[in-house]
């Protein structure tokens, strides 16, 4: 499990909380502080993090994450935006039921046997 960078700021005269952490790739709830601490660890690309932090796998594929994460990169270690190599695009997937692949067809869902 990734570890876990949260500020709490307490303003305790209006009892005020905030929560300073952002999340950066929603569907494999990976934050900013997460990418920083790996690109200073050594991971230096987009593959390097995509491997290490599963960002860009999620069920969006990296529609919500990847462009944040190469701005990240690119500040952390002063290269151009225009200089960072994206993974490659996946064709998106979602889970089916077995049944969906018997369906408009007169075979019925085989049954394990145990
Ligand atoms: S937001 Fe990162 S994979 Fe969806």
């Amino acid at each position: 499990m990734h570890n876990r960078f949260i500020v709490i700021h307490l303003t305790l005269h209006n009892f005020r909380i905030e929560l300073d952490v952002k999340i950066i790739c929603r569907c494999e709830d990976v934050t900013e502080e997460e990418i920083v601490k790996k690109i200073h660890e050594g991971y230096r690309t987009m593959d390097d993090i995509k491997r290490i932090l599963r960002v860009t796998m999620g069920l969006c594929q990296g529609k919500g994450c990847r462009k944040h994460i190469a701005k990240i990169i690119s500040r952390e270690l002063g290269i151009p935006m225009k200089e960072i190599v994206q993974p490659t695009y996946r064709p998106p997937t979602k889970p089916i039921p077995i049944s969906a692949t018997f369906e408009n067809t007169n075979k019925r869902v085989p049954s394990v046997q145990h």
